[in-house]
This record gives C-alpha cells, structure tokens and sequence, in this order.
C-alpha cells in the first residue's frame, strides 16, 4: 500500500544502517526520498532516481540549509524529515579507556571503568555536534520549509533507549534523552502549524556497528530483550513509516519504543 505517495522526504545519515531500511521503507510507500549523508555518492547508492542522494554533514548550519535548498529545488519542497543521523562514541570520549578498565576487571583486576574522568570537551561535542545538535539544525530547517509552504509535516527523530536506560556512553545516553525532550517541546511549539514531531526509540539493531563487537557482547545484549535478538533495520523503519506518514495523523509527541521488549514504556 502507498501510505505516503505523494510525501517528499529527507533521511538524514541515510547512506547505511537504520537510514538506509527507513529510505528504502519510505520510498516503498510511495514518498519521495532526498538521503542526506556524508557522503553524496554513498548517499546516491541507497534509491534511484527520482529519489536523491546529496552530501550534507549535519553539524554544519550552512551545510544543511545548502542541502536542505537542494532537496527544495530537486524534490518541490519537504513534507517529512527523519533525524537519523546519530554517533555513540567519539574519539576522547573516554570510551577506549572505559572498555580497557572492563578488560582488566574480567582478567580479576580490582579497577573503576571510568568514562566521564576520561572524557575530553573534544570527546563530548564529537557525540553532541552530530546527535543532538544535528538533530535541531536539520529540524529548524525542515521546519522553515514546512512553515512557508504552509501544509504541515512530520518530523520522526531516531533516539535510542539509552537515553531512558542510560546504558550508553555518556555524552550518547545525554544526547539521546536531550532529543526526547526536544521532541515534546517542539512537538507542543509546532502543533498550531499542523507539524507532528515524534520519536522512535529503537533497541540494539543489527547495523554495521554491530559487526565490529565481540559475539559475547552481541550475545549478551541480545540476552536482554524478550526476543533473545538484535532488531532488524526493517522493524524500525516500519514504526518509522507510521508516524511519517498519515497512519500517524494522531500522534504527536510521541515516543514509539521498539526494543524486541527489553523494558516496557
Ligand atoms: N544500531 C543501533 O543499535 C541503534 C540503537 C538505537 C539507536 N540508534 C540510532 O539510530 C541511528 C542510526 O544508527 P545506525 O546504527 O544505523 O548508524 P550507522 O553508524 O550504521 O549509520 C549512521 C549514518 O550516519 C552518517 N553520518 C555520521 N555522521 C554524520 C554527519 N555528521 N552528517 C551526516 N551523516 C552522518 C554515517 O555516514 C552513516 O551513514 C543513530 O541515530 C543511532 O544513534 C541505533
């Protein structure tokens, strides 16, 4: 079914991943998809024409109204931005000596695995820059848009259940909970303009990320959700597709949890 033909629609960090399955779900629908990432080739690999791939880092104001300029010019306009674009660990963030400390606490050594003592002002903005002020820039710009063709819109924000469980590196989890309240407020500020701003907070998901980890660790985080797995990118993209589109006409402020049942909201 084309739930949302007709809906042109911004992917940030759309070139892999969850964006990708989001892009490629939304395209599905029947919307029209500008993938937005760091790189316009990658970007350009996700959909064909007439959905497009353009180059835009999100922590850059003037990168993103460039970008966001383009996706008006080639796409007439946006209808639906999906804030994806997100990183969990920064160089300096503490987490290299967070995980070293761990290793010696499983070798018996009695230490603290410390993050936040380690965690440099480089570390912190390098999680911050992307996660949540990239989050704000590319939804003040969609909104600009969405305000002048006077026709509504959504915004879908990626988040993450470690911003509610905290069991995250820090600077992510404070990212995480930061963009959970940025969703209600402008949730609450946006409404009279007929914008819906909501959030999905997806589980641990198989994603390339998850390539680079210890099968232990994947085991164990797996361990922990009633379904004894990790989410496919395509489950969250569905509860992506609902609140995108006009299924999701009531939900505003919302906060969609799929984590496979880790916890209950
Ligand atoms: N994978 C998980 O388990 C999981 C769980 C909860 C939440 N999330 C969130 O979902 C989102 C996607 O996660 P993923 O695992 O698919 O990530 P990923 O690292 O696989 O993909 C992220 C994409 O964002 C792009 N990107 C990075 N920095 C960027 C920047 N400055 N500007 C534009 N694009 C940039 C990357 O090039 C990449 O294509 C993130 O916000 C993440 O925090 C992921």
């Amino acid at each position: 079914m084309e739930r949302l033909k007709g809906k042109r629609c911004v992917v940030t960090g759309g070139a892999q991943g969850i964006g990708a399955a989001i892009a490629r779900r939304l395209a599905a629908e029947g919307a029209t998809v500008a993938v937005l990432d760091l790189d316009a080739e990658r970007a350009g690999a996700v959909l064909p024409a007439p959905h497009v791939g353009i180059a835009c880092d999100v922590r850059d104001s003037a990168a993103i109204d460039a970008a966001f300029a383009q996706v008006r010019d080639r796409l007439g306009g946006v209808d639906v931005l999906v804030n994806n674009a997100g990183r969990g660990s920064a160089p300096g963030d503490g987490m290299a000596e967070y995980y070293a400390a761990q290793g010696k606490q499983a070798a018996g050594e009695a230490v603290f695995a410390d993050q936040t003592i380690h965690c440099t002002d480089e570390g912190w903005v390098g999680v911050m820059a992307i996660t949540l002020d990239g989050t704000f820039k590319c939804s003040r710009a969609a909104v600009r848009i969405m305000a002048d063709q006077g026709t509504g819109g959504s915004i879908v924000n990626i988040a993450s259940t470690s911003g509610v469980k905290g069991d995250g590196p820090v600077p992510y989890a404070a990212a995480k909970a930061a963009v959970l309240g940025m969703t209600r407020a402008m949730a609450r500020e946006l409404a009279a303009r007929g914008i819906r701003v909501n959030a999905v907070n997806p589980g641990a998901t198989e994603t390339p990320i998850y390539a680079t980890l210890p099968s232990e660790t994947k085991d164990a985080i797996a361990a922990d959700s009633l379904m004894k797995r990790l989410a496919h990118p395509d489950e969250i993209a569905g509860a992506v597709a609902f609140l995108a589109g006009d299924d999701g006409s009531f939900a505003t402020g919302s906060i969609v949890t799929v984590n496979g049942g880790a916890y209950f909201t």
